[in-house]
């Protein structure tokens, strides 16, 4: 992700120390203004995969419909995440009423087992789960957006895929955004001989801005599916070849395993918060529970009066994420293999006990310590709505930047790194700094718990806001205070995303700042309130959330209805690559 210094993050400095002043929102000159457009918008992490939704969009599709075409977009123009070879979910509300939550994440191979992971001495064997063949699931994502398409889609396979076709085929010219996202992988890259061929100069340099990414490869596959929908990628060429490449390699995925890859449809998990209904993402994915939790745990605080970035207000929602990540780590799975207590943790009555047990002083306290590893990781947000007012939020992935930096030979898809985020062994971090329990452990066909959120708010019966973002486990508290930006903080959507976050997931027991998201003497009075407060120097920009608000710029203004009401897009400022495009 890039590193350059922030105007944004400065403006958290500034609006901390403006918190004591009352009422009026503070200004967050650094921003720049939402984009504005008075159809449909959509914001994604690649600009020519926003431009693809964006000409679905015009051309008569509906946000389900660009949501797919920008799926397989995002695979050709952002493969750091974007992917045919990793997974996501899909969150959909259609104008109509209807809800739907599509999991097409990735599913651990029949051949995987509890302690695959385990070397002889019983510890997890480093770069095992994250890197090469048998860190790959069975991936998800060509099922999910046909499922996507064939549920609330308009439009036909072959229209849908078109656009990513012609960008694989004849290849897009690299912008520096695009250029920052190779720089990193790029020497793994290189190891692998199909992945060098594609994503890494002859002379073994990292692609450059202007250079011609061209994915013949890929095209094939996108040809494939096109004329043959999934039966062509699970039960044909494609999947042959990646079982292939797997078993060439020292991987356990077996054609059985891609022959029984289903998309699963689920609710989405629901709570209010004052006037507001939120619908995010359940089990498999512990996002959509842990924001609820966080949130109905929240709501009773004036954290409007205590003001953004003040002391008081980081100290409660960071007491609210302590014992939402404790239950998040320990007792959530996925629902074919476990009883998620989704009801309990996201019912009022939970909420009232942990706001008892909440000093409003002194830091509360979680067992043990456990390092954060500081390996880069890489997943994608995009949020549309259209103009009859669908609205659809997916998060896509192959959890680190660019999975496990290989591709299957002849296919040009990158294979993903999901496994990772199982329970290697209870008690020992995942790449997230995840301290998870056995309701997460490996099984064959299970999905391992996931952090993505990709989350819809209502008002009135109509969308109001659309979000989400990459970040691993930060995706769910990034989400939660870009909520809290818009709802109690009056920023507009621009400066609700590009605000530094800050976040706690129970273990390690600290609070980590995205650098400058706190002041210094903010940072001190938590300090000694008990807290643990540790910027992380190493990883500047935690995360690319890609948010629509629906009426106007900012929440005071927003005006509820189906009609006529304009569109306001933002992703953050930092995310250079990215681009919110309306119509
Ligand atoms: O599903 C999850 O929670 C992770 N695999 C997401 C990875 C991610 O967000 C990486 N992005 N920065």
């Amino acid at each position: 992700m890039p590193t350059r210094p922030s105007f944004r993050a400065l403006s958290g400095l500034l609006a901390a120390a403006l918190c004591v002043l009352p009422a009026a929102p503070p200004a967050f000159a650094a921003s720049p203004a939402p984009v504005r457009a008075a159809h449909g918008m959509v914001v994604t992490a690649q600009r020519l995969a926003s431009e693809v939704g964006v000409e679905v969009l015009r051309a008569g599709g509906n946000a389900v419909d660009a949501a797919v075409a920008v799926g397989y977009a995002l695979a050709v123009t952002y493969p750091t995440a974007g992917n045919l070879g990793g997974g996501g979910f899909m969150t959909v509300r259609m104008a109509d009423g209807r809800t739907g939550f599509l999991d097409f994440r990735e599913r651990a191979p029949q051949r995987a087992s509890r302690d695959m992971y385990l070397g002889p001495d019983g510890e997890p064997v480093a770069g095992l789960s994250t890197d090469g063949w048998l860190a790959a699931g069975v991936p998800g994502s060509v099922s999910g957006l046909e499922t996507a398409r064939e549920r609330f889609g308009t439009k036909g396979r072959t229209d849908l895929i078109a656009p990513a076709l012609r960008l694989a085929r004849e290849g897009f010219t690299l912008s520096p955004g695009d250029e920052e996202s190779f720089a990193d992988a790029s020497a793994d890259l290189a190891k692998d001989p199909a992945a060098r061929l594609i994503y890494v100069r002859p002379d073994g340099s990292p692609l450059r801005t202007g250079d011609r990414l061209v994915q013949p490869d890929l095209a094939g596959v996108l040809q494939a599916v096109s004329e043959g929908g999934p039966a062509a990628f699970y039960e044909g060429e494609p999947a042959r070849r990646i079982v292939a490449g797997s078993q060439k390699g020292g991987g356990i995925l077996s054609m059985e395993d891609f022959k029984l890859y289903r998309t699963r449809e689920l609710e989405p998990v629901r709570c209010g918060y004052r006037e507001l209904e939120i619908l995010s993402a359940p089990p498999p994915s512990s996002g959509g529970t842990v924001i609820c939790q966080i949130l109905n745990t929240l709501e009773a605080y004036p954290l409007k009066d205590a003001g953004y970035g003040s002391a008081q207000g980081v100290h409660w929602t960071v007491e609210a994420m302590r014992f939402a990540f404790r239950d998040r780590n320990q007792e959530l799975g996925d629902p074919a293999f476990v009883q998620n207590p989704v009801e309990r943790l996201t019912s009022d009555a939970y909420a009232g006990a942990i706001r008892a047990r909440i000093d409003d002083a002194r830091a509360g306290v979680s067992e043990g310590l456990a390092p954060v590893s500081g390996e880069k990781p890489e997943t994608t947000h995009y949020s549309i709505v259209d103009a009859a007012g669908n609205a659809v939020a997916v998060t896509t992935t192959l959890n680190g930047s660019f999975g496990a930096r290989v591709v299957a030979p002849g296919t040009g898809i990158l294979l993903n790194n999901e496994m990772d985020d199982f329970t290697m062994k209870p008690g020992v971090p995942n790449l997230y700094g995840l301290v998870q329990g056995e309701a997460n452990a490996v099984a064959p066909g299970k999905t391992p718990l996931s952090s993505m959120s990709p989350t819809i708010v209502l008002r009135d019966g109509h969308p109001l806001l659309v979000l989400g973002t990459p970040g691993g486990s930060r995706i769910i508290t990034a989400v939660v205070e870009a909520f809290l930006n818009v709802v109690e903080y009056g920023m507009d959507i621009q400066e609700a995303v590009d605000a530094p976050p800050f976040h706690h997931q129970w273990l390690p027991d600290r609070i980590a700042l995205e650098p400058r998201a706190l002041s210094p003497d903010t940072q001190r009075m938590l300090r000694e309130m008990g807290h643990r407060v540790e910027e992380d120097a190493d990883w500047p920009v935690w995360g690319e959330a890609a948010a629509i608000l629906v009426g106007a710029p900012r929440l005071d203004e927003s005006q509820a209805g189906p009609s006529d009401r304009p569109l306001f897009g933002a992703i953050d400022s930092r995310a250079r690559a990215g681009a919110a495009i309306g119509y």
